[in-house]
C-alpha cells in the first residue's frame, strides 16, 4: 500500500506524513529533502544550479534513510539532514526541482523504495506513484504557512509569506493536485486533527 500527500510549501506535509506513517507502522518518504539535498551539494559546490552536468556528479554517494520518526539524507557517511532546511537551500531548490535530470533523478531514488510507505512532495500522487489507491493534497493560506513556519524560524512573517508564495509560483509547474487526491485545507485543522482526517480516510 502507498499513501501519497501532497501539497504546497510549508503547508505540514513532513508531520502530517509522519503522523499517518507512524500510526500506520510504516515508513514515511519526504521527497523534497532530496530536492533540498541536491541543491545543499550544489551550492556547498558552487556549482551552477541550473546545470544537471554540474549536479549529477554529485549525488552518486546520496542516500535517503526513511523513518517513520523522520527521515534522514546521506552524502555517503556524512549526515546532511540539519542543513536542509536553511533560507539558502529554500531559495535554490525550486531552480534544480526545475531540471528533469535531476527530476528523474529523485523519482528513481523514490521508486526504489519498498512499499508499504507514506509517500510525501508535490507529484507524489501525479507523477512517482500514480497507481497509489491512496491520495492527499493539502492547501493552507499563505498567512498561514507563514505563521507556521515562522514558529521555526527567526524571520518575520512577511518576508517568509513572500518567499513561500515565490517558491508555490516556481513550483507550480509539478504541483497540481491528482485528480483523485482528497484536498484537505489544513487552516482550520490543528495537526492532530488533519492525521485523524486522512487516518479516517484510509478506514
Ligand atoms: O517539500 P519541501 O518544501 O521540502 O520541498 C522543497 C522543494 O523541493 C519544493 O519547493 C520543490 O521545488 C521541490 N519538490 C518538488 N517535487 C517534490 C518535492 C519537492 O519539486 N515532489
Amino acid at each position: 500500500m502507498i499513501v501519497t500527500i501532497d501539497g504546497v510549501a510549508a503547508s505540514g506535509k513532513s508531520s502530517v506524513s509522519s503522523g499517518v506513517a507512524q500510526a500506520l507502522g510504516v515508513p514515511y518518504v519526504s521527497s523534497g529533502l532530496l530536492y533540498r539535498a541536491v541543491t545543499l551539494l550544489g551550492l556547498n559546490a558552487g556549482a551552477d544550479l541550473a546545470d544537471p552536468s554540474a549536479l549529477l556528479p554529485l549525488l552518486s554517494a546520496v542516500r535517503l534513510e526513511p523513518l517513520a520518526s523522520g527521515n534522514r539524507v546521506w552524502n555517503a557517511d556524512h549526515d546532511l539532514t540539519a542543513d536542509l532546511h536553511s533560507t539558502r537551500v529554500d531559495g535554490g531548490v525550486s531552480t534544480v526541482a526545475a531540471l528533469p535530470e535531476i527530476r528523474e533523478w529523485v523519482d528513481a531514488q523514490l521508486r526504489a523504495l519498498p512499499a508499504p510507505l507514506v509517500a510525501e512532495g508535490r507529484d507524489m500522487g501525479t507523477n512517482v506513484f500514480p497507481h497509489a489507491p491512496h491520495k492527499f493534497y493539502l492547501t493552507a493560506s499563505p498567512r498561514v504557512r507563514a505563521e507556521r513556519r515562522a514558529r521555526e524560524r527567526p524571520e518575520d512573517i512577511p518576508a517568509i509569506e513572500a518567499a513561500l508564495t515565490e517558491r508555490d509560483r516556481q513550483d507550480t509547474t509539478q504541483s497540481a493536485p491528482a485528480p483523485d487526491a482528497r484536498i484537505i485545507d489544513t487552516g482550520p485543522l490543528t495537526l492532530q486533527g488533519v492525521i485523524d482526517t486522512i487516518l479516517n480516510d484510509l478506514r
